[in-house]
């Protein structure tokens, strides 16, 4: 039996009508769905960072807990002005010690068809910064609005696709997070 893996996945937006929330979801139902895995769903709209930076004032105690007992994280980000919103760079900013040498898999997500790749790319200089370690590639949701029906399933002609790509980057995001994790516990010393 593998060993369980615990992944975070992070919704990007607060946005009153967000459409990528759908995508986060489905992204995470897919995961509840995969054998030795603990998906943990984090809505920033359920979370409170009252200030930027990682001081402990700055720190939802919730989100620091997650952070610490997940293995490999998860995040959905739409494009906003060709990068990604505020509120996802505050939540990933108010923690760094428990991201160190743990993998992270990323998608975008927007109206039109570039599908959050811009967001993605503008991203992953952040994310390098904290000690996450990124994918290679990526999944994308252009027209995002037209992927979902109003219930937030994955409509039938695109499952297929999403779900052999969804698919392909989880068996990459668990590998790397078991190959972390036991790396991580053979040396708990060295971070
Ligand atoms: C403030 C703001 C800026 C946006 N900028 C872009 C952009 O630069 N490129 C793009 O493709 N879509 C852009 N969009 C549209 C989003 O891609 C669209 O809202 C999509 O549904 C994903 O975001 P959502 O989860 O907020 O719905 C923007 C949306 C907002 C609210």
């Amino acid at each position: 039996m593998a060993e369980r893996i615990t992944v975070a996945v992070l919704a990007g937006t607060t946005r009153e009508k967000r459409e990528s929330i759908k995508a986060a979801w489905y992204i995470a139902e897919f995961g509840r769905q995969l054998p030795d895995v603990e998906i943990i769903f984090v809505d920033p709209k359920e979370f409170y960072f009252p200030g930027d930076g990682n001081d402990p004032e700055g720190k939802d105690p919730r989100y620091t807990e997650i952070t610490a007992k997940a293995d490999a994280f998860f995040v959905i980000t739409p494009e906003y002005n060709h990068s990604f919103p505020g509120t996802l760079k505050r939540m990933l900013d108010s923690e760094l010690e428990n991201y160190n040498h743990k993998p992270i898999a990323f998608a975008g997500a927007s109206s039109g068809n570039w599908g959050g790749v811009r967001a993605v790319e503008s991203l992953l200089t952040a994310v390098r910064e904290t000690g996450l370690v990124s994918l290679s590639w990526d999944v994308y949701f252009p027209r995002v609005q037209e992927i979902f029906d109003e219930n937030g399933a994955i409509k039938p002609e695109h499952k297929e696709r999403y779900d052999r790509n969804v698919g392909k980057l989880y068996d990459e995001l668990l590998w790397m997070a078991r190959l972390f994790k036991s790396a991580r516990e053979a040396n708990t010393t060295d971070s």
